[in-house]
């Protein structure tokens, strides 16, 4: 690697180390292409110079992000696209792979759990959690699932594949908490069966079109002891049945059946609460379309954090923001462009480049990101 000055950086060069501002925030990540974007960044940002790959470094073809791949937004004005053919066929097969492993995936669950209440049939919950877990490495996709979400949107109103998606949440966020790989597989099982009570709540009410009235909001509430009273006829841990029972709660007590607070709630519980709001806010439903992701952590960042716990809430929302630096995004006022700077006091309001505007969201308030671009 070689030292080179911000002002003689030069596009298509490859980041050696993170590039950090004055203060310390993380401004572009290691192995990071270089582009005429990004050096009009750390030159705003007052850095003085940046470690570069040069001949010498191992694995100079594989950077971690690319900032300047080609997305489908290209209809979009202004929005340049330069992904060589070849690597966009490889990416476009990678999310193949992963949406027919994933339908797969939710038949498998959906079966499984039909045939447990019609039939009777008992519950393997290892095997369907293996074939769940197996989704992780589906498409040879790094094992990123908040990627591989934005390409699932036709799954959104399905009870299963919400499941299935909250149970690879859990397990990455288990990850993140340094959580043993014993209790990483827990979470994924908490979360996988954290919705059973809803099989039991009539159709009509769960694919309504429109908003709930109270007294069907009250029912579908009932999923929570009705999935306990369920998960009870079987030889289940007893972290998933709390978890089925608790994954209402909030840590200040607002939430449902029972009101707890923090240090009555299942610890699994917890990491199932924040995965579960996280992938219902960023999800379509009948009556209103997905939030972006930094739409919903701004949601969680505004009035919800003490709901959960500070530990885990801090720690989701923060590497879930960080995921999604140098992703290409829709601004509220139609522009795409891309990620530069995750604002560490306002992880849902970061600073987004289109053409040569940068528009920093926390300022900007009137401006939000509407929509991740997916990377095609
Ligand atoms: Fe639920
Ligand atoms: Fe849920």
């Amino acid at each position: 690697m070689k030292k080179v000055m911000a002002e003689q950086l030069r596009p298509g060069m490859i980041t050696a180390e993170d590039v950090y501002t004055l203060s310390g925030q993380l401004l572009v990540s290691k192995r990071t292409v270089i582009t005429d974007a990004l050096i009009v960044l750390i030159n705003a940002y007052s850095v003085f110079s940046v470690l570069i790959c040069d001949s010498s470094d191992e694995d100079l073809s594989a950077p971690s992000q690319a900032p300047s791949a080609d997305y489908s937004g290209k209809d979009i004005p202004g929005f340049v696209s330069n992904l060589p053919e070849e690597v966009r066929k490889i990416r476009i097969e990678k999310i193949e792979t992963y949406k027919k492993d994933f339908a797969q995936g939710v038949n498998y669950f959906q079966v499984s759990l039909n045939n447990l209440i019609s039939e009777n049939t008992d519950l393997d919950v290892n095997t369907i959690l293996d074939q769940t877990l197996a989704l992780i490495n589906s498409g040879n996709h790094d094992g990123n699932i908040l990627e591989m979400l934005i390409y699932m949107k036709e799954f959104d109103d399905n009870i299963y594949a919400h499941s299935v998606n909250v149970s690879l949440l859990c397990n990455m966020l288990a990850h993140w908490l340094n959580y043993s790989e014993d209790d990483c597989r827990m979470a994924a099982a908490c979360g996988l069966f954290h919705d059973l009570g809803m099989l039991a709540i009539p159709e009509e009410i769960l694919k309504k079109n429109g908003p709930l009235t109270a007294q069907e909001r009250e029912t579908v509430n009932t999923h929570a002891q009705k999935g306990y009273h369920l998960l009870q006829n079987y030889q289940v841990d007893g972290d998933i049945l709390q978890t089925a029972l608790m994954h209402h709660e909030k840590c200040d007590g607002s939430g449902y059946p029972n009101g707890l607070k923090a240090g009555e709630i299942n610890p699994f519980a917890k990491l199932v609460t924040i995965c579960d709001v996280y992938n219902a806010m960023t999800s379509a439903r009948p009556y209103r379309s997905a939030l972006s992701p930094f739409a919903g952590i701004e949601q969680f960042e505004s009035d919800r954090m003490r709901k959960y716990d500070t530990a885990a809430i801090l720690r989701f929302l923060e590497n879930t923001a960080n995921t999604y630096l140098n992703c290409p995004v829709r601004l509220s006022n139609g522009m795409a462009g891309y990620v530069v700077y995750i604002n560490p006091n306002h992880l849902g309001r970061p600073t987004v480049q289109c053409g040569s505007q940068f528009f920093d969201l926390s300022k900007q308030k009137e401006l939000h990101v509407m929509e991740l671009l997916p990377a095609l």
